[in-house]
């Protein structure tokens, strides 16, 4: 039994810490323009946090010193925001945010375009986007896992773009990262394990410009970056498995 399956009341819990993430991208996104530093951006993460009674996730994790990602061009994930790294126009950069909000976990991260991007950076971001889209669109009870690196290629592959293999999504919930891994690229191993109803994972593929393979920044231990210095894109979901289908928890309620 995978450790990442939810009761439907934990679903619930779940959908608020979702929730929350998503009202957080709203908060801080008219901020995210030319002359902002993604120090700002951690200031604005975590007042907002604070203010909704949640925290940061990342904050403390394995010694992370900020309470978000904030990737920029060739870094592929764990930027560590900076006053000194101040967006600017051309720029596209990831913001990846995880909060636990009465217990449970929320993770996504979505692309910013700074002023004008180049054709090819837009590209990126948007096949990174369908991408996301297009595997969760297959997640039901019965499809096997191997069906979220199989799209995700399908729609990558086209474009000439690589897929990172160094990094993988992951189950979710009461904890940030458990069990299982989440493929964004086919592996046959996955073929037969089968997405179950209350199974909670994210899948958050990152696709490079060039090479998909990844170095880690020696001095901060975390920043990784593209090994040729190319573009890297990445989009993230915290998902749930129900009966019939699937659920995105890291969208805005409908409120009634
Ligand atoms: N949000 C990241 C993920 O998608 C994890 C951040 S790790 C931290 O799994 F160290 F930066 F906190
Ligand atoms: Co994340
Ligand atoms: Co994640």
């Amino acid at each position: 039994m995978l450790p990442s399956v939810y009761a439907p009341k934990d679903f619930k819990r779940l959908r608020a810490s979702g929730d929350l993430v998503a009202r957080c991208f709203d908060f801080i996104s008219p901020y995210v323009v030319a002359g902002i530093s993604t120090g700002e951006i951690d200031r604005l993460v975590a007042q907002f946090l604070k203010e909704n009674g949640a925290r940061s996730s990342d904050l403390g994790y394995m010694g992370y010193p900020k309470n978000v990602c904030t990737s920029v061009n060739e870094v592929v994930c764990h930027g560590i925001p900076s006053d000194d790294v101040i967006l600017k126009d051309g720029d596209i950069v990831n913001v990846d945010l995880t909060a636990e909000f009465h217990g449970f976990h929320g993770d996504a991260s979505r692309m910013f375009m700074i002023g004008n991007v180049s054709k090819q950076a837009r590209e990126l971001v948007q096949t990174c986007q369908d991408a996301l889209n297009a595997a969760i669109a297959v997640c039901a009870p019965g499809v096997p896992l191997s069906e979220i690196g199989k799209t995700i290629e399908a729609v990558v592959k086209p474009h000439g773009f690589s897929i990172v293999r160094d990094f993988v999504g992951h189950g979710i919930g009461k904890v940030m990262h458990d069990e299982p891994q989440i493929y964004h690229f086919y592996d046959k191993k996955y073929d037969n394990i089968k997405m179950v109803p209350g199974l909670v994972f994210t899948i958050e593929p990152m696709i490079n410009t060039g090479t998909y393979k990844c170095v880690i920044d020696e001095k901060d231990g975390w920043t990784t970056r593209t090994a040729d210095g190319g573009l890297s894109a990445q989009w993230e979901h915290t998902l749930g498995i129900t009966e019939d289908g699937v659920i995105i928890f890291t969208e805005k309620m409908l409120h009634d």
